[in-house]
């Protein structure tokens, strides 16, 4: 009776580790909440300039999505849900940075990837080609964000789509000032240094 808030906890501890300010605090570049956008994700990693640090960060924050479903659901199926959720919102609400946290794309990802591999996939190409279209992060993880839920519906168990639309709109509701500087012309593209 106790396993879901166990996974929670767990998956939440897995998730609050945060990668990007991390790596680049160990690479010596400074806090990377001090440049560009101010979030610790890949994306701001990448305004530093270094690409394997970029690298690095999206990685790691997409595994500890992924461990974290596997782990759980090693014990049962359902755990590897709450495991997930607990990541996602240890990545968000991380209780060492005073719950200032990222935007849990990489870590979103990374759960997609433990539950449903093959949407993970349609996550990836609809990415990259909002991404390479556009060159903005946000916008490109907005679509993808729209796009994972439906095919979740269509592909995957009616409890991981719900889970998926829960983590969209969180998602959607971390990207509100990239969203204000979208409609303004105002948002970074893809790599330029901040
Ligand atoms: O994954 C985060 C991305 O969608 C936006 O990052 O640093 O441009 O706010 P950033």
């Amino acid at each position: 009776t106790y396993g879901p808030v166990v996974a929670l906890v767990f998956g939440y501890l897995l998730g609050s580790i945060p990668f990007g300010l991390l790596i680049t605090r160990a690479a010596g570049l400074g806090d990377v909440r001090e440049i560009g956008s101010g979030n610790i994700g890949a994306t701001n990693v990448l305004r530093t300039g270094n690409k394997g640090l970029a690298a690095a960060t999206l990685v790691l924050d997409a595994l500890k999505g992924t461990v974290a479903v596997l782990i759980a659901s090693h014990y049962a199926p359902e755990l590897g849900l709450w495991a997930g959720l607990g990541a996602f919102l240890g990545h968000l609400f991380p209780v060492w940075l005073g719950f200032k946290g990222g935007k849990g794309v990489a870590t979103y990802l990374g759960v997609l990837i433990g539950l449903a591999w093959q949407v993970a996939l349609i996550f990836a190409v609809v990415w990259l080609a909002v991404a390479f279209l556009f060159r903005f992060s946000s916008l490109a993880a907005l679509m993808a964000a729209v796009v994972v839920p439906i095919a979740l519906y269509f592909l995957s168990t009616p409890q991981i789509a719900g889970l998926f639309v829960v983590m969209s709109i969180i998602v959607f509701i971390k990207h509100r000032a990239n969203i204000s500087r979208l409609l303004a012309g105002t948002e970074g593209k893809i790599g330029a240094k901040g």
